[in-house]
C-alpha cells in the first residue's frame, strides 16, 4: 500500500454535505489527520452536477475555512449516471500502450455521449474468465464539461485539484484498506447518499460491476414532507429522529420503512441486472456506506428484505484516530467513506 506523505485532501462534494479528509502516514498505516463536514444548500449540487457554481465556491471556502486548510492539493470524486460512465468491458488481449491508442474506438459503443465530449480512462483488470484471448478492462468516461465545473469551483475556492477520481472507486479503496482483498464471494459496496446511490460489486479484489442510480435518502425526506404535510426542513429533522408536535412516531416509522423498501427495490434491480450479465453469480454480502446507513433500522431491514447479509462499512477499522479528529468523525463515519477514499490518492497517481 502506498501511503501518501504529501497528505492530499480528499474532498467529497455531496448534494447534502461537503466532506473533507486528510490522511498521514501513521504507525502501521494511516492516521486521519483531518476531517470536516458541512451541510450545503439544496440546489447547488444535484445528481452529480454543479447547478450553482458561485454558491458551491462560497460553500467550499467556508468548509476550508472551518477545517483550517490553506491552498492544498485536493482529490475530488465524481459520480452520477448523467455524467460518469464506469463499465467493465471485454477487449482483445493487447498491451496497455496499445489499448491507450485504441480505447476511444473500443469505448465508443458503450458511451451514450459524443466521444469528443468525454475524458476517457481505463484500467486493465486481467484476463477475461469466460473468453479465451480477451481481457476485462474497467472503462471510465467522464463528461468534460462536468469535470471542468468541479475543477473550476475547487480552484476558485483556492485549492489545487490534482486528482479526479470516481466515488465508487474511492469506497472500494476504503473497503480494501480495511478488509483486505481476498474475499472470493461477490460483495456489493453500496454508498447511499441524499440523491444517489453508487454500487460496485467486487470479487477477488476486482470490481466486476458498477452502477450509479438516482435514489437516495432524499426520498425519505420527500415522503415525510408529502405525507405529514410538513416543511422540507421539518421533514429532515423528523427523519433524523426529532419528535414533532402532532406527529405520531408510528406514522413516521411507517413512512420511513415504506421509502426504505423503495430504495432496497431499486438496488435489488441493479443486482438482478448484474446477475443476469454474470451467469447468475450470487451476491454474498452487502457493505453499506453513506448517510442512509445512519437511519435507525435501515441496515437490518435491508438484510431482512433482500435476504443477503448487510453490514455497515467500517470506514475507520484500520485508521488511527487522533483525539481532535475522532470526535468529529466517529458518529458519521459511514458518510466519510468517499472523502477518506479520495484522501488515499495522491498527486501523480493515475487519474
Ligand atoms: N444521522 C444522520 N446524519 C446526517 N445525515 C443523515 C443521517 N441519517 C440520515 N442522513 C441522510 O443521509 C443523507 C446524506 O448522506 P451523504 O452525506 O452520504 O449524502 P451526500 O454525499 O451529501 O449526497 P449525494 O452523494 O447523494 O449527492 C441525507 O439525505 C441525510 O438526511
Ligand atoms: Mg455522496
Amino acid at each position: 500500500m502506498f501511503v501518501s506523505k504529501r497528505g492530499t485532501i480528499g474532498l467529497d462534494i455531496g448534494s447534502r454535505y461537503l466532506k473533507l479528509a486528510q490522511l498521514n502516514a501513521g504507525r502501521e498505516g494511516y492516521e486521519l489527520s483531518l476531517f470536516s463536514m458541512m451541510p450545503i444548500e439544496k440546489d447547488v449540487i444535484s445528481d452529480g452536477l454543479v447547478i450553482n457554481k458561485s454558491k458551491l465556491v462560497s460553500a467550499l471556502k467556508a468548509l476550508f475555512n472551518q477545517a483550517g486548510v490553506k491552498k492544498s492539493d485536493v482529490a475530488i470524486g465524481l459520480s452520477g449516471h448523467s455524467s460518469v460512465i464506469t463499465k467493465v468491458i471485454k477487449v482483445p488481449q493487447i498491451t496497455e500502450d496499445e489499448l491507450s491508442l485504441n480505447i476511444k474506438y473500443e469505448a465508443e459503443q458503450y458511451i451514450p455521449f459524443d466521444i469528443k465530449d468525454v475524458n476517457i480512462d481505463f484500467e486493465i483488470l486481467g484476463p477475461a474468465r469466460d473468453e479465451e484471448g480477451m481481457m476485462d478492462v474497467m472503462l471510465v468516461a467522464v463528461k468534460k464539461s462536468v469535470m471542468a465545473d468541479y475543477v473550476d469551483a475547487v480552484q476558485q475556492a483556492g485549492m489545487n485539484p490534482v486528482v479526479v477520481d470516481i466515488d465508487c472507486f474511492a469506497v472500494g479503496n476504503v473497503y480494501e484498506m480495511n478488509y483486505g482483498a481476498s474475499d472470493r464471494r461477490a460483495i456489493a459496496l453500496v454508498n447511499i447518499g441524499a440523491c444517489k446511490t453508487n454500487i460496485s460489486i467486487i470479487k477477488n479484489g476486482q470490481p466486476v460491476f458498477t452502477r450509479d442510480t438516482a435514489v437516495g435518502s432524499n426520498a425519505h425526506t420527500d415522503a415525510l414532507e408529502r405525507t405529514l404535510n410538513v416543511t422540507k426542513d421539518a421533514a429532515e429533522r423528523i427523519k433524523l429522529g426529532e419528535r414533532a408536535d402532532g406527529v405520531k412516531p408510528e406514522a413516521v416509522a411507517e413512512i420511513m420503512e415504506r421509502t426504505s423498501d423503495e430504495i432496497y427495490a431499486e438496488i435489488y434491480r441493479s443486482f438482478e441486472y448484474f446477475r443476469s450479465s454474470a451467469g447468475d453469480e450470487e451476491i454474498g454480502g452487502i457493505v453499506l456506506s453513506g448517510g442512509a446507513t445512519l437511519i435507525s433500522g435501515f441496515v437490518s431491514l435491508m438484510s431482512e428484505r433482500l435476504g443477503i447479509p448487510v453490514e455497515t462499512l467500517e470506514v475507520l477499522r484500520k485508521i488511527d484516530l487522533p483525539e481532535k479528529t475522532g470526535a468529529s468523525v466517529r458518529d458519521v463515519a459511514p458518510m466519510a467513506a468517499v472523502a477518506i477514499g479520495l484522501a488515499m490518492r495522491s498527486a501523480g497517481d493515475r487519474q
